[in-house]
């Protein structure tokens, strides 16, 4: 971290977990544990049908609610789809997109992901883009020719005055939901590449400004290493963020000194 320069982010996705009762029952419990201490910002993105629950929930706490998923398009015949207008309406400030399940699983190319933070960023949401290699990718040595392509396209188009808007999340696929964290080292390794990409692209100046974070199997217990790696900026956390408690450790390993 380096909060001199950019913010500390603390993210929960929350992915196919809780109905709206139990957002409600997840967001009363948060509240009467939740850090006084603003040394990061929050933010927790659930299932499109718990993001009312979460919004009037948290509306006066300092907590940002988001939604895991968007479509590009502002409107139109796209049966099952969620706009980011509506998203923004419904009172969210942040959007994950490019999730390595939405990858895999949906078929979300690098060219959808660029539509949707470009949607994302119009509509003044905050986007969480994810990249993450493989197993295979990184013992084939690619991870950082892979990771780098993923920043390039999905960032292609992203004026200069709305990049530092962008939060990355890195997150290797080997290590989510799996126990299997990446070592603070490797996670470094890969979020300070991203950062000199985007130095590249842009100037060094969003380079640093920009949020970088670290996905897979982050905990309450692992947590204060991986956020003491300077370019490791807070983390998206899916299993330990559906626990009050947990996540709330997760917001408390935040609060050390940085570089
Ligand atoms: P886990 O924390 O459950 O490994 O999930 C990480 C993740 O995919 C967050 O987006």
């Amino acid at each position: 971290m380096n909060r001199k320069y950019r913010k500390t982010v603390i993210a929960g996705n929350w992915k196919m977990n809780k109905t709206p009762s139990e957002t409600k029952e997840f967001m009363t419990q948060l509240k009467s544990i939740m850090p006084k201490g603003r040394w990061c910002d929050i933010a927790l993105c659930v299932p499109a049908v718990c993001i009312p629950a979460a919004v009037r929930a948290m509306r006066e706490t300092r907590v940002g609610i988001g939604a895991e998923n968007c479509n590009a398009k502002a409107s139109g015949a796209y049966t099952g789809e969620i706009a980011t207008n509506m998203l923004v309406d419904a009172g969210c400030k942040y959007v994950i997109i490019g999730h390595s399940e939405r990858r895999e699983m949906y078929g979300e190319t690098d060219a959808d992901v660029n539509a949707k933070v470009l949607a994302a960023l119009e509509a003044g949401l905050t986007p969480i883009m994810c990249c993450g290699e493989t197993l295979q990718q990184r013992e084939a040595g690619i991870t950082a020719e892979h990771i780098t392509m993923q920043i390039k396209l999905g960032l292609a188009g992203v004026p200069e005055d709305k990049i530092r808007k962008v939060i990355i999340a890195y997150e290797p696929i080997w290590a989510i939901g799996t126990g299997l964290t990446a070592t603070p080292e490797q996670a470094e390794e890969v979020c300070e590449m991203i950062r000199s990409v985007v130095r590249k692209l842009y100037s060094s100046k969003n380079a640093r400004a920009i949020s970088i974070l670290y996905g897979g199997s982050m905990n309450d217990k692992n947590a204060y290493e991986l956020l003491a790696q300077p370019d490791i900026d807070g983390g998206l956390i899916g299993g330990a963020s559906l626990v009050p408690e947990k996540f709330v450790k997760i917001i408390e390993a935040a609060n050390q000194p940085t570089v």
